[in-house]
């Protein structure tokens, strides 16, 4: 069959890295075609050189039998390619019908009929089953998870012929991610060709017809998915077999160390009340929307609290922003890494080291120990594998996996004792999960507690003492170890039990 896309010899380099050499890769007409890899293998890259949003160092693209020249966004949109990015790339003042139609808004010159533009914004939305989007409302007013749905309506505004998605439902539940996949398929049906990545195998199984695979910037190779397992998906991408996926703890749960009562925060936190014990991992699952973020957001103090009540190894505590929460010892890893995690402007090793400056500082002028703020740095970036070669670079210069890892090396600096983890493995790879697991077990060691919020049901199910389910801003529902099955989390999560 003859391909609608082809990649040929695709190299790039940044400075001295090589995220790309000599790629070959190519998608036939109407199929989903998988793309995955470890962090940094060069997904995201090779996504950006079929956008035009970066350019080849060398490597020729053909699109339909022949070649492309695609320099510019405007190439490759004029080409009936749409790539979504792993970062959005919204507009988050403006509102959801502006954001799906900007592209259009600005190229026309002519008079915008905004009611028009709004009733197919509403119609593109409703195709996605997303009609509860109010299209007027300005999408900083969304969640991530909608978020991305505007994005991805956004693309689908366009006649397109190639669509890309990276990591689409890094941030999606279930549910929403159910309905994503119906609308690949009916898109897929019509003769598209859809490029996907994503680090959910599970996910990869379900959806795709075939797969290729990346490995330090170079192709491994192209598997159809009925061919393939799990196993031999892992051994391409990274070289070796992983066995024990969730890593044995054997960590004994203590007292009762956090406790939150009556937690009450707008209409996302209603009377919410648990506690945790040191040692243990508490999960919080829940659909997009159900307001487990928000919850998390109030206990750290970047929400405000109608009433209720915190308490810390017994002691009342008054948290009014992240400063206090941090100095009573909570940590809060962000879902959020672009607007709340990272400071992507500054370096890897500053990002890692803001939080526990006061370790690496002494002496009656408070100067820093320069020399182990490096060593503690680079004692992280070697523990959680992150893939750099200068921890004086710019975060933003590091994959999306890559930065999440920072994220989680920047909260473990300060040892707190409470720690909430807010999707702490979205967007890393097999390995490096399992390294995050590893520190998680660690910390349990030490004798903290963890709160995980997560969408990721075998996670949950893998690494989690006791969960809340939530639903619409209350706790429905309770789940011990022995209890934790996926069809006891949906139905709460859904609250059909
Ligand atoms: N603008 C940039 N400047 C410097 N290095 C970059 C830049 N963009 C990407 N890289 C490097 O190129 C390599 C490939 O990155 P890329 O983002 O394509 O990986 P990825 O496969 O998408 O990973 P992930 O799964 O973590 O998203 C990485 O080593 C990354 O640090
Ligand atoms: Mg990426």
């Amino acid at each position: 069959m003859e391909n609608r896309l082809e990649m040929k010899g695709i190299t790039k380099s940044f400075g001295g890295v090589h995220a790309l050499t000599s790629v070959n890769f190519s998608v036939r007409p109407g199929e989903i075609h998988a793309l995955i890899g470890e962090n940094g293998a060069g997904k995201s890259t090779l996504m950006r050189i079929l956008s035009g949003a970066c350019n080849s160092d060398c490597g020729e693209i053909v699109i339909n039998g022949r070649p492309a020249s695609i320099k510019s966004p405007m190439d490759s949109v004029k080409l009936g390619v749409a790539v979504i990015y792993q970062e959005y790339a919204l507009a988050t003042d403006l509102t959801v019908a502006e954001n799906i139609f900007l592209d259009n808004i600005t190229t026309g010159g002519k008079i915008v009929n905004w009611k028009r533009l709004e009733r197919k914004a509403q119609e593109l939305l409703a195709k996605l089953n997303f009609s509860d989007i109010d299209v007027n409302a300005k999408v900083s007013d969304f969640s991530m998870a909608y978020q991305q749905v505007v994005e991805i309506c956004k693309g689908l505004s366009k006649d397109i012929s190639i669509l890309a998605l990276d990591e689409p439902t890094a941030l999606l539940s279930n549910k929403e991610v159910d309905k994503l996949f119906e609308l690949l398929i009916t898109l897929k049906d019509r003769g598209v060709s859809i490029i996907y990545i994503s680090h959910r195998l599970e996910e990869i199984f379900q959806i795709s017809d075939r797969i290729s695979v990346l490995k330090d910037g170079c192709f491994v190779g192209t598997v159809d998915t009925a061919d393939t397992d799990k196993q031999s998906l892992v051994g391409m991408m990274v070289g070796r077999n992983l066995n024990d996926y969730y890593p044995k703890r054997e960590v004994k749960i203590g007292d009762v160390i956090f406790e939150v009562n009556n937690l009450n925060s707008g209409k996302e936190t209603k009377n919410v009340s648990f506690n945790i014990r040191s040692g243990e991992i508490l999960g919080l699952y829940g659909l997009v929307g159900s307001g487990r973020t928000e919850t998390a957001l109030a206990i750290f103090g970047l929400r405000s609290i109608s009433s209720g009540e915190i308490f810390l190894e017994g002691k009342k505590v008054e948290i009014k922003n992240p400063k206090e929460a941090f100095r009573h010892g909570i940590g809060y890893l962000s879902e959020d890494r672009k607007h709340t995690g990272l400071l992507l402007d500054m370096s890897i090793k500053h990002n890692i080291t803001l939080s526990a400056i006061d370790k690496f500082t002494s002496g009656l002028f408070s100067s820093i120990n320069l020399k182990e703020e490096n060593n503690y740095a680079l004692g992280e970036v070697e523990k959680l594998a992150i893939h750099t070669n200068n921890i004086n670079n710019l975060t933003s210069s590091l994959s999306g996996g890559n930065q999440q890892k920072v994220a989680i090396a920047k909260v473990l600096a300060p040892k707190c004792k409470v720690i909430i983890m807010d999707e702490p493995t979205r967007g890393v790879d097999v390995g490096s999960k399992r390294e995050i697991y590893h520190i998680m077990n660690m910390l349990l060691e030490r004798g903290c507690a963890i709160l995980m919020i997560s969408s990721e049901m075998e996670e949950i199910i893998g690494m989690c003492d006791r969960v809340l389910v939530m639903h619409e801003g209350t706790i429905n529902g309770e789940l011990d170890k022995s209890e934790i099955n996926e069809t006891r989390l949906i139905s709460l999560a859904m609250e059909v039990d």
